[in-house]
């Protein structure tokens, strides 16, 4: 009774819908423009248009969501300078070792390398920003106020990251993002919240053994990556893979390489098929990651990476770091 109810409240609100706009999702807020997952980002991203607002999510050692790409802390923030010696062996600084009141001394700042380059050179220049690391929850509070004053409503599009290690930490991260959710008011699916992840276990685990009725996306890596060694990610991109994922989840999140495949000899673009195979399972289709200052290879400009996706391929949504740039593009566009 209980699977047959849930059928029927996901049946009721598809979310692969052919004559809708591909959605906006600012990814990690306007991170072109500033630093990342900062709440300066999202607010920048809600002026722009952004249909959602992605929040990457890991836990702090007491257990809070935090919006924050890494589960190290130095890439993004001042950590090494505010806690000299917190590092691990690996020299990384571990989110998961600090608690809140700890985070909430850091100062969040331009993604750097590990030399201390920028790795976006044109954007937000490194150092002060002035700005921190907010949780889950304060950022929901933040997005509830500007969906308000703006009269304009963004989405949620949180991604649980690392699980597994998360796990293994003794930390249950799809547990403690739902419950932010359930204290929030944004637990039901007319909520206008994504969940997604790289791991088919935990969005498994959410929909079977949590009973979330919240839209789900499985994110699509590339096995070369080891983002998570349990996945087969060319499976997950097969007919039977799709399928199976179309029994959890409603959506994929592919990395937009695996569905363009670059040119041949003759200059010719080449496509995959997965776009088609998802939708024909009944899976919506969310690549990422589109930036401006970063283009695939073959592609001369952001126009023309928009134009391929959303003309000629018609992706349901995009993660892009230039929500303005593709808000315009989509919206100059004659209604299909
Ligand atoms: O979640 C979609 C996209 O953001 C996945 O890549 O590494 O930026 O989280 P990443
Ligand atoms: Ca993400």
């Amino acid at each position: 009774m209980r699977a047959l109810a849930l059928m029927l409240c996901l049946a009721a609100a598809p979310i692969v819908a052919a004559d809708s706009a591909p959605l906006v999702i600012a990814h990690r807020g306007a991170s072109g423009y500033l630093p990342e997952h900062t709440l300066a980002a999202k607010a920048l991203a809600h002026g722009m248009g952004a249909d959602y607002l992605e929040q990457d999510v890991v836990l702090t050692r007491d257990g809070v969501p935090i919006v924050l790409h890494d589960i190290y802390l130095d890439a993004t923030t001042d950590v090494a300078v505010r806690f000299p010696g917190r590092a691990r062996e690996d020299g990384r600084y571990y989110a998961i070792d600090f608690d809140l009141a700890e985070i909430r001394r850091l100062e969040a700042g331009e993604r750097r390398q590990p030399d201390g380059s920028a790795v976006y050179p044109g954007r937000f220049p490194a150092g002060p920003s002035g700005l921190g690391v907010p949780t889950l929850a304060e950022e929901i509070t933040f997005i509830s106020g500007l969906n308000r004053s703006r009269g304009r409503h963004s989405g949620l599009y949180i991604e649980l990251k690392a699980p597994r290690f998360h796990r293994r930490e003794g930390q249950d991260i799809a547990r403690r993002v739902l419950d932010v959710l359930q204290a929030s008011g944004y637990a039901e699916r007319r909520d206008a919240v994504f969940l997604q992840c790289f791991d088919d276990a935990t969005l498994r685990y959410l929909r079977e053994d949590l009973k979330t009725t919240l839209p789900l996306i499985q994110l699509i890596a590339d096995n070369s990556w080891g983002e998570d060694s349990k996945v087969d990610y060319d499976y997950l991109q097969s007919d039977a893979g799709l399928a199976d994922i179309a029994r959890y989840a409603d959506g994929i999140g592919p990395w937009l390489m695996q569905i363009y495949r670059g040119r041949d000899e003759q200059g010719n673009i080449q496509l995959s098929d997965l776009v088609q195979r998802a939708h024909a399972a009944g899976l919506a289709v969310h690549p990422y990651t589109f930036r401006r200052d970063q283009l695939p290879p073959g592609i001369a400009s952001f126009h023309e990476l928009l134009d391929l996706f959303i003309g000629q391929v018609g992706v349901d949504g995009l993660f892009t770091d230039f929500p303005d740039i593709a808000r315009d593009y989509i919206d100059a566009k004659p209604s299909p």
